[in-house]
């Protein structure tokens, strides 16, 4: 998508179709909209959008008038999704050039709001009913629109990654994938191979892996400032990346099994996390770590009851093979300690528990550290990404007691997303630490008829994991 700013005023742009948020109680008199404000036909009401054929006395060929919703309410949320549900019903029109009348301290927010309402997740569906916008002009600065084109352009690429079927996308390609993004903006990546984990006592994460034909690995890929801020932080980004999980001997139900292709989203959205800071240049070192594996049953899978050792000495009774996130996330969290990370930040497709509790609005969000919950829970706000803050009291340790080994992989039938959080935690130990459970915010199953996104992937929690990095220095 192309990206130009304007400043003309609107009456001149020249376009294929000119977006003009309508706020509520602001009646609308131009354009001759005045009878269609006063029949009801145009509210203002966020999500409502009439388009207007050769408007009497302007440049553009269509004029799409946007509901904005109350002017007070009108953030940077508010703006991308206006953006968003504005090229998703001009890109079904076949329109391909759209210019915002918005803002320009929006600029950023509708640039995004444009190129993520331009994914489409149907790359393998062949023909030519396609449609997408192929220009857009924002009124703002060229700065601001950049921003926004870089951090949708990351969130898409993890969208990209997510979408992909585990027969297109394994462990090992996910790990090509990683280190072509690192190539390209010039982080520095590294791939551990089986060997490697097994010098260093991943037991958990080999545990899982065994099962399949596929061998694991664990993508590590690394940003250094050049001018590092006084913080001394270090952001270690730890992403679950399984590459389909079938649950593996305790295997799941065929219904809906498809979907465990999404598995890897935590994974897929440290890639284009990384991606973002290595053009923004935050002022702390930022380093991701992306344990990836295939859970598989067959006659070389872990078996209930297996006892693994982890990396952390810690050994755990595998109750359940399907609980397998917490298995690999465990050993890479300590990895992620022992290269220094002073503060950490994981996320999961981790458990159904948390899709029960919070639906598909929030995400679960879990932390050892209340000014490390804070700073995640402000850059998800900035960003509107919406998270909930989730409770993790030791006491919820007892759950996760075995009679065999230091910890069971699951906690019973009840409060399964603390559970999985509080295993984590066992992990993380005392370095400050937030787990974000994103199994029901990373895929889009229940698209609603406006929807400023597509059906699929999410590329939640991307924008506020470059926040909470670009905040940190400051
Ligand atoms: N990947 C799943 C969690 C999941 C469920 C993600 C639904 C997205 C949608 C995870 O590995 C899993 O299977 N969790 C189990 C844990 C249980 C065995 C304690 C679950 O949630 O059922
Ligand atoms: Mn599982
Ligand atoms: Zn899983």
């Amino acid at each position: 998508m192309r990206i130009t700013t304007e400043s003309k005023p609107i009456e001149q742009i020249a376009t294929a179709a000119l977006v003009v948020p309508v706020f509520e109680g602001a009646k609308e008199t131009r354009f001759g909209a005045g009878d269609l404000a006063d029949s009801g036909e145009i509210t203002g009401k966020s999500g409502e959008l009439t388009l207007l054929h050769h408007p009497a006395g302007m440049a553009a060929q269509r004029v799409l008038l946007a509901g904005a919703g109350r002017p007070d309410q009108f953030d940077s949320a508010a703006a991308r999704k206006l953006a968003g549900l504005a090229v998703r019903f001009l890109k079904g029109k076949a329109v391909k050039e759209v210019c915002f009348a918005t803002d320009p301290s929006q600029a950023e927010a509708v640039v995004e709001g444009a190129i993520l309402a331009n994914f489409d997740p149907d790359r393998y569906r062949t023909g030519n009913d396609k449609t997408s916008v192929e220009a857009i002009t924002v009124v703002g600065s060229p700065e601001a629109a950049d921003r926004g084109r870089l951090i949708a352009e990351a969130q898409n690429l993890t969208r990209e990654l997510v979408n992909e079927p585990a027969n297109r996308l394994s462990p090992r390609q996910l790990a090509s994938a990683a280190m072509k993004v690192a190539a390209a903006h010039g982080l520095e990546s590294e791939v551990l191979e089986k060997a490697q984990m097994e010098q260093l006592g991943m037991g958990a994460l080999l545990g899982v892996a065994q099962g399949s034909a596929e061998p694991p690995c664990l993508i590590v890929i690394r940003y250094r400032p050049a001018n590092p801020g006084s913080s001394g932080a270090h952001l270690g980004l730890v992403g679950k990346g399984v590459t389909f999980d079938t649950g593996g001997i305790s295997i799941k139900p065929a219904e809906g099994m498809e979907k465990m292709k999404y598995d890897m989203a935590g994974g897929a959205s440290m890639i284009g996390a990384m991606q973002a800071i290595a053009q923004l240049k935050p002022a702390i070192s930022v380093t991701a770590f992306i344990p990836a594996v295939e859970n598989m049953p067959g006659s070389r899978a872990q078996r209930p009851g297996d006892i693994v050792t982890t990396m952390s000495g810690k050994t755990v009774e595998v109750i359940n093979t399907d609980a397998e996130g917490r298995l690999i996330l465990a050993d890479a969290l300590t990895y992620a300690r022992r290269q220094e990370c002073t503060h950490l930040v994981d996320a999961a497709t981790l458990t159904g528990a948390i899709v029960v509790a919070l639906g598909h609005l929030n995400v679960g969000l879990f932390s050892n550290n209340d000014a490390m919950r804070d700073r995640v829970l402000a850059a998800a706000r900035a960003e509107g990404d919406r998270m909930w803050p989730m409770p993790l009291e030791d006491d919820y340790k007892d759950y996760l007691k075995s009679a065999f080994a230091d910890l069971a992989n699951v906690g019973g039938r009840w409060g399964g997303a603390v559970t999985a959080a509080m295993f984590l935690k066992e992990f993380a130990e005392d370095t400050p630490w937030v787990h974000l459970d994103i199994a029901g915010t990373a895929w889009i199953d229940d698209e609603k008829p406006k929807s400023p996104l597509a059906k699929g992937p999410s590329g939640v929690p991307v924008r506020t994991l470059v926040r909470l990095a670009m905040d940190w220095g400051r």
